[in-house]
C-alpha cells in the first residue's frame, strides 16, 4: 500500500536531477511525496493563517494568472501581502515542476492558485462537492477533453496538525468497476447544458464519463468504506504532488493549505498510454473526444 506514494527527500525546490522512476510513477498514479519541502512564510505573512481571511461567501482564496486576488477579506495592505504570499508559492510550485518534469514546461498551462483556511468539514455542503469523499477531480462547467489536472500542494499549518488524505484505488480497477453503472453520453443534452450555460463549452463524452466516476465513487458509501485505501498524513512543511484526475483521493483532516492547478495536454505526457483519456478510450473501445 505504501507504494501509493513515492517519497523525495530533496529541500530545495529547484531539483537539480529528477529520477525517471519518479516522473513514471506520477504518470502511473503515484503521489510524488517530499516530506522535507517547507514553503517559508515570513513572519508578517503568519497573520493570513486564520480562517477570517477567507471571505464567508467563497470556498477558496485564489490568485489568478494575472495577479488579482479573489476571496480574501481585509483591506489593500492586507490583499497585496497576501496575493505576494501565494504568489511566491506559485513561483516555487513552478520551478519544482519545471525541474521535476522538464518535458513538460512548454506545455504546461497554469491555473489559479489557491489558499485553503478554512478547516477540514467546517461547510455544509452536497455529497457531490465534497471532498472527504473518495474521488478523481472532474470539473461540472470546465469540459477539459482529456487535458490533465496536475497539482502541487503544501500543509501550511502553524499548529503541527497534518493535512490528512485517503488515496484510493487504482484509476483503471476504478474505473472498471464504476463505467457500468455510468449514464451513457446523450450528445444533444450536452449541447442543451452548453446553450444554457452551465458549461463553457460543449461536453465531450470524456467529461460526461470523468464526471459521471466522480459523481459515482462520492455517492457510494459501501464504496467509499469497503475499497482498498491508504490513510495519509502530510504533515506542516511538506509538499505533494499528482494528478489528481487519475489519483482517487479524499482529505479528511487540516486546515491552511496552498495549492497549485496545471494542465497539460494528454498527448504530451512522457507516457500518453497512462492518461485517463487513454484508459477510459481503452475501456470503452470508443474515441471519447
Ligand atoms: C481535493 O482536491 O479533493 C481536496 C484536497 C484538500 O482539500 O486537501
Ligand atoms: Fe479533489
Amino acid at each position: 500500500m505504501k507504494d501509493k506514494l513515492i517519497e523525495i527527500t530533496t529541500g530545495d525546490w529547484q531539483l537539480d536531477q529528477a529520477d525517471p522512476d519518479w516522473v513514471a510513477g506520477l504518470e502511473a498514479g503515484k503521489v510524488l511525496y517530499f516530506p522535507n519541502l517547507a514553503f517559508e512564510l515570513l513572519p508578517p505573512e503568519t497573520a493570513f493563517l486564520k480562517p477570517e481571511i477567507l471571505d464567508p461567501k467563497v470556498r477558496n482564496i485564489s490568485l489568478n494568472e494575472h495577479g488579482q486576488l479573489k476571496g480574501a477579506q481585509g483591506d489593500n495592505d492586507t490583499q497585496e501581502a497576501l496575493a505576494a504570499m501565494i504568489g511566491r508559492f506559485r513561483s516555487q510550485a513552478l520551478a519544482l515542476v519545471h525541474s521535476l518534469l522538464p518535458k513538460y514546461q512548454e506545455s504546461l498551462r497554469v491555473a489559479p492558485t489557491s489558499y485553503r483556511p478554512m478547516p477540514v468539514g467546517n461547510r455544509k455542503q452536497s455529497w457531490r462537492a465534497d471532498d472527504r469523499r473518495l474521488h478523481v477531480d472532474a470539473f461540472p462547467s470546465r469540459p477539459n477533453y482529456g487535458e490533465r489536472i496536475l497539482r502541487v500542494f503544501t500543509n501550511i499549518n502553524p499548529h503541527d496538525e497534518p493535512r490528512v488524505w485517503r488515496l484510493g484505488e487504482p484509476f483503471e480497477e476504478m474505473a472498471e468497476k464504476m463505467l457500468p453503472r455510468a449514464k451513457p453520453y446523450v450528445r444533444w443534452q450536452a449541447s442543451v447544458i452548453n446553450k444554457l450555460g452551465i458549461t463553457k463549452s460543449m461536453r465531450s463524452e470524456y467529461d460526461h464519463l470523468m464526471l459521471q466516476l466522480h459523481d459515482l465513487m462520492k455517492s457510494d458509501l459501501d464504496y467509499q468504506q469497503q475499497v482498498e485505501q491508504l490513510t495519509v498524513p502530510f504533515p506542516p512543511g511538506s509538499v505533494w504532488v499528482c494528478f489528481s484526475d487519475l489519483v482517487s483521493h479524499a482529505v479528511a483532516s487540516g486546515q491552511y493549505m496552498l495549492e497549485q492547478t496545471l494542465h497539460l495536454p494528454a498527448d504530451k505526457q512522457y507516457d500518453p498510454t497512462l492518461s485517463p483519456l487513454a484508459i477510459l478510450s481503452r475501456i470503452t473501445g470508443r474515441q471519447l473526444v
